[in-house]
């Protein structure tokens, strides 16, 4: 591609960027994002079906055998009033696109168009998943249901996130676990009611709930590795009636999260256990209901360590193995299927005051990185589509 076209691509990107900014839309309300990605792919001649109610699955045919590579973006905005001040601000009450995926959208359209443009020198296949919900409940793994990764068989996968921690011009690559896994839980502490003047006719539940809280804390602090990751946050809790009644019970809601499966089986188990035993010694009774959401994100070692020093030498930017989070991302679903890659973008930018994390009301990002987050994915796919991941995936697992 021409270095005009190049400039004109880039510009096309940041359009789109926009236009789905003004337009947020939550979990599988995705309609009109829907609708530009569709008009977008007809307007390139790419083949796309739909998936998972308000997904986009793409296919782009290379002319050269080859492998099937997957790229991912998540559409989903967040119930957040947005208070950035830009002037493409969202135009919908208390719906934002507080987490860059108005980006991702734009970016993987920037890469299809560059892919699609060279199609007759391109090795196997490429299948673009523009994925609805990732905020919650999740469209990655109603995609996957729904074939996804089917038709072609896809052999490994990429996304991008964008990350104020990481300024313009640097990409994260990073093997092994990058995201955490982010169960839910509901912990009821039953006692007996009674007066507040008379303790001893009753259990009190406030009492038994304070002990098993100070319990929970200990789990991460004594009962798992040091070195492995790790957190249990009660993030609600609520119970009683007036200042001289017992309360009958307390109902806490919070979230664990772990990098590593093994790790956060034993989280749950170990709150289960803590709470049942602890109630008890109160007199009190303990009911856990646990969700299990998005499992850990696990970047594929082999995939991480082959793409970084490509990725370095096509593109010129800044490749850092950037450190994980305790956030959760539903792409985990795709890297459990195949090998994967979580890659993130920087995107932090002082000057223009891109330096708020995501979800914040405040936030905004550094548009000079698209360019470099367009290089990153079409890269991917000319990397793998041509070599192929499977192979370097068993070799170092
Ligand atoms: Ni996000």
């Amino acid at each position: 591609m021409k270095r005009a076209d190049r400039v004109t691509l880039d510009a096309r990107v940041i359009e789109w960027r926009r236009a789905i900014h003004r337009r947020p839309e939550l979990g599988f309300q995705e309609f009109e994002t829907q609708a530009l990605i569709e008009r977008e792919l007809d307007a390139l001649g790419i083949e796309h079906r739909r998936a998972a109610t308000t997904g986009v699955v793409a296919v782009i045919h290379g002319a050269l055998p080859g492998h099937t590579v997957a790229l991912r973006a998540d559409m989903d905005a967040l119930p957040i009033a947005e208070r950035s001040g830009l002037p493409f601000a969202s135009e919908i009450p208390d719906v934002m696109h507080a987490c860059g995926h108005d980006a991702h959208v734009a970016m993987l359209l920037g890469a299809a168009t560059l892919l699609q443009a060279q199609h007759a020198d391109l090795h196997g296949k490429v299948v673009l998943l523009f994925q609805p919900a990732e905020e919650g409940p999740g469209g990655a793994e109603p995609m996957i249901a729904e074939g996804a990764l089917e038709n072609p068989r896809v052999e490994c996968a990429a996304m991008l996130h964008v990350d104020v921690r990481l300024p313009t011009g640097t990409i994260g690559v990073t093997p092994g676990a990058v995201n955490a896994s982010a169960d839910e839980f509901s912990l009821r502490i039953i006692g007996r009611g009674g007066h507040g003047a008379y303790p001893h006719t009753g259990v009190d539940a406030i009492v038994a709930a304070a002990a098993v809280v100070s319990a929970l804390q200990s789990i991460v602090a004594r009962e798992i590795d040091p070195l492995a990751s790790a957190v249990v946050t009660i993030g609600t809790i609520a119970g009683g009636y007036r200042n001289n009644a017992l309360a009958d019970e307390v109902v806490m809601t919070g979230t664990l999260r772990a990098h590593d499966p093994f790790v956060r089986d034993a989280l749950a188990q170990r709150v289960e256990r803590a709470a049942r035993s602890v109630a008890e010694g109160y007199g009190a009774r303990a009911e856990l209901d646990l969700r299990r959401g998005y499992p850990p994100v696990v970047n594929d070692s082999a995939l991480a360590r082959t793409f970084a020093p490509v990725l370095a030498r096509e593109t010129g930017v800044d490749v850092v193995e950037a450190a994980p989070t305790m956030g959760g991302e539903d792409f985990a679903y795709i890297a459990e299927a195949v090998p994967g890659l979580l890659m993130r973008l920087g995107v932090r930018n002082e000057a223009i005051g891109a330096l708020r994390s995501g979800h914040s009301a405040e936030f905004i990002l550094d548009e000079a990185a698209l360019t470099h987050g367009v290089d990153a994915l079409v890269t991917f796919a000319l990397t793998f589509g041509a070599r192929g991941a499977l192979n370097a995936a068993k070799r170092n697992p």
